[in-house]
């Protein structure tokens, strides 16, 4: 026990890299959320029939016969929507205090990849109740991936197995869902884990003074006992409160209107209402991905630092950007909405151009001019600039995220948040 403890924390850590504002403990609280997942998942399972037949009655056994059943769903539910949560605030973190360079590089590689795993790991449960709602959410979602060219369509009934949902994708979802990506997931983490171990722990600004090293038991221990507590209570009170949601059985012939994506899919399909698939569903999301791995390699000549912003003009600069970012969208969204369609008002064109090209150079014109009248005066390093462009990325993301939950409503018509559900 004590060598497998001494793989995850040293025996000895500086004291001020185990303050609480330096990681806020996401990265324990999400190790902390998958062993949830595995032990929740595990129960679920035994009354679980993975056939569209019995799939939804079975569900509703575990709920309605089975003895803390319907708590256990919720603890499964709302520890896989935390997890997702936490994960993405803690490769927020990373990015924010820089620890994505050189011995570094590799986790925050792993961790990208740990990120999209547990995106897959939620969609792929998503799907295993057959309701209403998870038929035609995931219906939503993987037409998503027809818009992919050439490959698309062809890729889409590969994965369901058809044209349409049938009993061949749940079984395909429930086998990801149950053994692939956990076995993955955990394979990863624990690489992860050891990655961090050998670069010494987290990345810590350079110290003026020798740092004052005590012992991990009980200082670190406590800290993450008690982030440990809150977090299970958190959970626990949010499963107590609110049940994981469960519609009437599906029917592929009565779609759902509106028909909204998961809700972490919720910013690729409002990106959908804006943008040709084309550009919403792939030169996007995979210009954004590719921007996110290409970050540590970079030549940034003076290092990030450890410090939250890499310094105050970064800090600055990072605010603006955010305040901008949120300025473009929204009104980006209402302007489409509202005021200009592309693909109607420029009908003569190709409505790649004239829903893809046309508003991109518009919005590449902005950000142009954002950087021209703002960004450039600031004289920034080019670890702040790399800083202020993920910063736009992020905000964008987050509010077209909320716009496509709280307020879309019926015909995926823009509406307010009571309207929406
Ligand atoms: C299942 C998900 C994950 C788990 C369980 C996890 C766990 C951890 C833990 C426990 C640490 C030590 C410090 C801390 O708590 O922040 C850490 C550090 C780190 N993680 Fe994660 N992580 C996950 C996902 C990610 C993601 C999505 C990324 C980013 C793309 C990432 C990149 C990193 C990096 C680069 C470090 C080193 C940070 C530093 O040196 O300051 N991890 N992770």
């Amino acid at each position: 026990m004590r060598s497998i403890f001494l793989h995850l924390h040293p025996a000895k850590v500086d004291r001020s890299s185990i303050e609480f504002n330096r990681t806020f403990g996401l990265g324990g609280m999400a190790a902390l959320l998958i062993v949830v997942q595995l032990i929740t998942g595990i129960l679920l399972r035994f009354y679980y029939t993975p056939v569209p037949g019995s799939a939804y009655a079975s569900v509703v056994f575990t709920k309605n016969q089975v003895l803390f059943g319907q708590f256990i769903r919720n603890i499964h539910y709302w520890s896989g929507v935390f997890l997702l949560l936490i994960a993405f605030l803690h490769f927020l973190r990373v990015f924010l205090t820089g620890a994505y360079r050189e011995i570094r590089t590799k986790n925050w590689l792993f961790g990208l990849l740990l990120l999209v795993l547990i995106v897959f790991l939620n969609f792929t449960g998503y799907l295993l109740p057959w309701d209403q709602l998870a038929y035609w959410a995931i219906t939503v979602s993987t037409n998503m991936i027809g818009y992919l060219p050439l490959i698309g369509e062809s890729l889409r009934t590969t994965i369901i197995g058809g044209t349409e949902l049938n009993a061949d994708t749940l079984r395909t979802f429930f086998t990801f869902h149950t053994a692939v990506l956990p076995l993955l997931l955990l394979l990863l983490v624990f690489y992860h884990f050891w990655r961090v171990r050998k670069a010494a722990g987290i990345l810590m600004p350079e110290a003026q003074e020798k740092p004052e090293m005590i012992p991990v038991v009980p200082n670190l221990v406590f800290k993450e006992f008690i982030v440990a507590l809150v977090l299970l209570a958190v959970v626990f009170l949010f499963s107590a409160l609110f049940n994981a949601p469960l519609l009437e059985k599906a029917n592929p012939a009565y779609s759902l209107n509106p028909t909204k994506a998961p809700w972490y899919f919720a910013g690729v399909q409002e990106l959908l209402m804006h943008f040709h698939p084309i550009f919403a569903a792939f030169i996007i999301p995979v210009s954004v991905a590719a921007f996110l791995a290409w970050i540590p390699f970079l030549n940034y000549g003076q290092a990030p630092n450890g410090r939250w912003f890499i310094s105050e003009k970064g800090l600055k600069s990072s605010v603006t950007t955010a305040k901008f970012a949120v300025i473009i969208t929204l009104s980006g969204i209402l302007f489409n909405e509202y005021i200009l369609n592309f693909e109607t008002s420029f009908s003569f064109l190709p409505a790649f151009v004239s829903n893809g090209i046309i508003p991109l150079l518009i919005l590449t014109g902005l950000m142009a001019g954002y950087y021209q009248f703002y960004l450039k005066g600031q004289s920034l390093s080019k670890a702040e600039l790399v800083q202020a462009v993920f910063v736009f990325i992020i905000v964008a993301f987050i509010i077209l995220t909320l716009t496509g939950i709280f307020f879309r409503g019926k015909d995926m018509a823009l509406t307010f948040p009571w309207r929406a559900f």
